[in-house]
């Protein structure tokens, strides 16, 4: 939306007044929680969940089938309610699990509402019309409604204007789940060499919501779930930026390449990938020569 649009947009929100009261009281929940500490249990290898997860994702589903009856609700610790209905909010209880299990204060409650009208099949995305992330460790909430723009504690959200990639911070996430089918170190080493660095802090939906608030100019990642995507992607898109798969294409909520930035280096970023899902443009290691001759200088 427009710069002007974003600086009006506030008042208008029809669905994120009642989410961003429930995620406050998802987020005063995980707060107790993190204050008095928990227990770690596994789901897989490192795949780690807590009392937390479950309890608050029990809330929040409680939560929106009373503001929302008519609502279905598709949740990470396995909520599955009124599937069939227009409107279906994706709910992550609890992103950035691993960080809260070990009191790093970086994790979120996101909520994002899609709309599945008539017409719309089992495989295919609906439209995304509503979004909160809610960091209760820093009080910020961020809101967005499709085309009304975006804000952060009730202040309109641009993303930021840096041009190129090499004066960029941007952030990138690894699933705990499968670690070694995962290429993403690679991308990750070429990112840290082109950029100003890149932030790897362990909740995608509150990186996705720094994408929107200036604060990263982009974040990717490999194999997200809906939960962890649909609030972050409306926040960027209604800050400004753009969202897109590795080549540039549609940003399916199912389709496992997350890519969104404040979309002045989005080409630049989709060349990256494009290069280096095809090896080029690898940087180059010094040849044994090189480092031969670089020892002789020592
Ligand atoms: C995880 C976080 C993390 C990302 C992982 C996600 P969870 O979500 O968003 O940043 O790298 O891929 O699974 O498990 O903490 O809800
Ligand atoms: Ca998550
Ligand atoms: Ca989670």
């Amino acid at each position: 939306m427009s710069e002007t649009a974003a600086a009006t947009a506030v008042t208008k929100m029809t669905w994120t007044p009642k989410a961003a009261e429930i995620a406050r009281e998802a987020g005063a929940r995980l707060r107790e929680f993190f204050a008095q500490g928990v227990a770690t249990e596994y789901k897989g290898d490192v795949d780690v969940v807590t009392v937390a997860d479950r309890t608050v994702e029990k809330l929040i589903r409680t939560r929106l089938g009373e503001e929302f009856p008519d609502h279905g609700i598709y949740g990470e610790e396995g909520t599955r309610e009124r599937m069939e209905q227009e409107f279906r909010w994706y709910v992550d209880p609890l992103d950035g699990t691993t960080n809260f299990a070990h009191g790093f204060p970086q994790f979120c409650v996101s909520l994002g509402l899609e709309q599945r009208g008539e017409g719309v099949k089992p495989d295919e995305d609906g439209t995304i019309l509503a979004a909160v992330i809610y960091d209760p460790m820093r009080d910020e909430l961020y809101q967005a409604e499709r085309g009304q723009g975006a804000t952060l504690n009730g202040k309109a959200l641009r993303v930021s204007k840096t041009p190129d990639l090499a004066e960029a911070l941007v952030a990138t996430g690894f699933p705990s789940r499968k670690r070694h089918e995962n290429p993403n170190i690679h991308f990750y080493h070429e990112f840290t060499l082109r950029s100003h660095g890149v932030r790897r802090a362990g909740s995608a939906a509150l990186d996705l919501a720094y994408v929107a608030a200036g604060r990263l100019e982009a974040f990717w990642e490999f194999n997200l779930n809906p939960w962890d995507t649909a609030a972050g992607i409306l926040l960027v898109t209604e800050a400004g930026g753009r969202v897109s798969d590795f080549a540039g294409g549609e940003f399916r909520l199912d389709s496992c390449e997350t890519l969104a930035s404040n979309g002045l280096i989005h080409d630049e970023l989709v060349g990256m990938f494009v290069d280096l899902f095809a090896g080029r443009g690898l940087t180059a290691i010094p040849t044994p020569e090189e480092f031969a001759a670089m020892r002789a200088r020592r």
